[in-house]
């Protein structure tokens, strides 16, 4: 029996407040932690296969026309099988959702470090040594490769004008107008994209790395040319994806394609600098930002235009001013981001696309704001937080950005901060503040899930991923606390497209939509038992595997007997977008100290404060906000994807040259949530949390490294000789 919901109107039932197990909302455990420490758990290159073939991709060491001179060589050395050049071998990762084949051919390389073959062998290091062997010839074509040297496309539908900006700004009692840049970042997760393909002259069983199976086996089946009913696509655990993972990439079409012409099972793993090259980057962007204000600070105006980048015939492009359109009040506006067509490596979603940078440039620009107008920052923020949508008029499903700025600030002791740079000194180094606000639309994706309920306990089942975000806590304490069990009678299985489509991971959506089709199913559930007993549902109280309504108290074991009941929960967004803005809202606040000999910032502690909606589990919630925040820091300090100038190639490919922060860069981290239940959210009135606490995170470190040395950085990132 299927429990369907669509989301077209606000629930306040709040029943999850009224459930009585009591593990949702906890620090549950997560039932995954201890396979993964132990190394029990199978990531897609871990599962022992008989008969293994190894793939190793070729890339492509120029742009232009490719062709191979030694390919009988390579067929004939030890152990290769194939060399495989089909043209339906990707150019890089799909972007996400697509639902289809990522763009194909490889008659030409568009980008240096395009895959443009792969080497297959019994081994390993036989693929690696003869794909090593293998000798390309490039017919050296010019392409464009700097975003400031074509005309760049500009898209009606990315761009917004409301009012009239430019008097708006001439009329200003202070107005901003600055230049921000960002350049190309990387999301390198720690499990390389890797994939075994299996294939059965009939069914292609895929083990991937990626975060959206429902999609993936779509996109996988247009690749290779299957119906998507013969294509099975596993991934029960993904570690990280950060974006990279959204889309089939180019490991598993070669091994799939591989896997069918050869009739054996193939593998193929991308080393790490392979997952840099075709595993799509954000974008590097120039964000021009306009802020007109009154002699109160408040804002009459605002401009954002962004220009990104992104090779030819890729539909994605950085949605850079996206937070923009909600964040703050102000009647003239003008906003838009402009597309250049360059051949640097594709770009696409990275964790938080479009706010992670145009959030965090934006709020440099309104500390800067706060700076010229004299008043605080935190007031600043406080003076320009809308009542409603600020461009559509519609009102918000819930908003609790003043909140988190104000408890962020009481907790962080903001109040004993110095509202002028280079007032506080220890030896060589100037000590500042600063703060930024966080903002993050809120999405909801269509999703199923089905609960089985035995005499032993529940099974969850969804095709849904867990890409180390905490699916698997949170769906056994959903599961749990609906069904009145403890949490080890309660098994989740994920990733697998033989289960119910669930939403995949991503746009932080993971746990708000397929955490309510798993809601869904065991509402389906409790009314089933409430039937067998003869009573309503919500009279139905259940608790440690007891049912108890009117007075009686009967096992759930017994009410079963050797019937199980099935529930199947189907959620999907209905027309709320319509009616409501929903986003996500938060405040960081960052120390730094600055060394007035080199320039070197170290971050001294980070807090933040964050609204979400019912925060189902505190620990994962607070750990993706750990995440978030820790990329904040490698955005404002070091982190750099250098293209070459002459062909675009990423010189820094690998994770010796991207710099990350570790463990000695970062300080304390406290994060503060603010409770709060969003009736628009479906009935757990959970948002999403993954990506919010990237947003503005950067912000708040280099609002502080103005505070306490007087640097100004609009080009990300601080590095010393830009500090200094
Ligand atoms: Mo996210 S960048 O939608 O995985």
């Amino acid at each position: 029996m299927t429990l369907d919901l669509k989301i077209d109107g606000p629930d306040h039932d709040n029943r999850a407040d009224d459930l009585v197990q009591g593990v949702l909302g906890r620090e549950n455990d997560r039932p995954d932690g201890w396979l993964k420490v132990k190394g029990t758990a199978t990531y897609a290159a871990e599962e022992a296969i008989d008969g293994l073939l190894h793939g190793f991709l070729v890339r492509a060491p120029k742009i232009g026309g490719v062709s191979f001179g030694n390919l009988d060589d390579i067929r004939a050395m030890p152990g290769v099988r194939t060399v495989l050049r089909d043209k339906r071998m990707i150019r890089n990762a799909a972007q996400g959702m697509a639902n289809e084949a990522p763009v194909q051919g490889v008659d030409g390389a568009e980008y240096v470090g395009q895959p443009i073959a792969l080497v297959v062998a019994e081994s390993f290091e036989q693929a690696r040594h003869a794909a090593q062997s293998l000798q390309v010839d490039i017919e050296d074509e010019k392409a464009p490769v700097d975003p400031g040297s074509v005309e760049p496309e500009e898209p009606d539908d990315k761009k917004s004008s409301i009012g009239d900006l430019e008097q708006a700004m001439s009329q200003a009692a202070f107005a901003i107008d600055q230049i921000y840049t960002t350049p190309s970042m990387i999301s390198a997760a720690m499990e390389p994209h890797a994939a075994t393909a299996e294939w059965d002259g009939r069914t292609l069983t895929l083990r991937g790395s990626l975060q959206m199976l429902k999609f993936n086996r779509n996109e996988l089946a247009d690749s290779v040319g299957l119906d998507p009913e013969n294509v099975r696509v596993l991934a029960p655990y993904v570690g990280g994806g950060f974006g990279s993972k959204l889309g089939i990439s180019a490991d598993c079409v070669a091994a799939a394609l591989a896997a069918m012409e050869l009739e054996r099972p193939v593998r193929v793993v991308q080393h790490r600098r392979q997952v840099f090259e075709v595993n799509t980057r954000r974008s590097e962007t120039r964000q021009h930002i306009r802020l007109a204000a009154d002699a109160a600070g408040r804002l009459t105006g605002l401009g954002h235009e962004a220009l990104v980048s992104n090779l030819p015939a890729e539909a994605f492009a950085e949605p850079v001013v996206q937070g923009s359109h909600f964040a703050y009040a102000a009647t003239n506006r003008t906003l838009g981001v402009k597309i250049a067509r360059i051949n640097r490596p594709a770009a696409g979603s990275v964790r938080a696309p479009g706010e992670a940078v145009g959030v965090t440039a934006f709020e440099v620009a309104m500390d800067e704001l706060a700076d010229a107008t004299g008043t605080d920052p935190v007031e600043l923020r406080l003076r320009n937080i809308p009542d409603k949508d600020p461009e559509s008029g519609k009102p918000f499903s819930s908003h609790r950005l003043e909140q988190t700025l104000r408890e962020g600030a009481a907790a962080f002791g903001w109040s004993r901060r110095h509202d002028a740079p280079r007032q506080q000194r220890e030896g060589e180094w100037w000590i500042g503040t600063g703060m930024a606000a966080a903002f993050r639309v809120n999405m909801v994706i269509e999703a199923e899930a089905d609960i089985r309920l035995t005499k032993d306990g529940a099974t969850v089942e969804s095709d849904m991923t867990d890409i180390g975000t905490g699916s698997y806590a949170i769906f056994s304490q959903i599961a749990s606390e609906l069904l009145g069990l403890p949490m080890d009678k309660v098994q989740v299985r994920l990733g697998d497209t033989a289960f119910p489509p669930g939403s995949g991971s991503g746009g932080s959506f993971g746990a708000a939509s397929t955490g309510t089709a798993v809601w869904l199913a065991g509402m389906e559930i409790r009314q089933q038992l409430a039937d067998r007993l003869g009573c309503a549902e919500r009279d139905l109280s259940l608790q440690d595997g007891i049912a108890t309504f009117s007075n009686q108290r009967v096992a759930v074991a017994e009410i079963l007997s050797n019937e199980p009941l099935c529930g199947h929960g189907h959620v999907q967004p209905g027309d709320a977008a319509e009616k409501v803005r929903q986003a996500t809202f938060g405040a960081h606040f960052a120390e730094v100290a600055v060394s007035d000999v080199t320039g070197e910032v170290r971050v001294r502690r980070m807090l933040g404060c964050f609204a979400a909606g019912r925060i189902l589990n505190p620990r994962t919630a607070r750990s993706q906000c750990h995440g978030g925040m820790i990329w904040g820091i490698g955005m404002a300090l070091t982190e750099e994807l250098t293209h070459d100038r002459r062909d675009g190639h990423m010189v820094n490919r690998d994770l010796a040259g991207y710099h990350l922060p570790v463990n000695a860069d970062v300080p304390p981290l406290e994060v503060h949530f603010v409770e709060e239940r969003d009736d628009w959210a479906g009935p757990m009135q959970a948002k999403g949390i993954g990506e919010l606490g990237i947003c503005g995170a950067g912000a708040s470190i280099l609002n502080a490294i103005h505070n306490a040395s007087g640097a100004r950085i609009r080009d990300l990132p601080a590095t010393p000789d830009r500090v200094l």
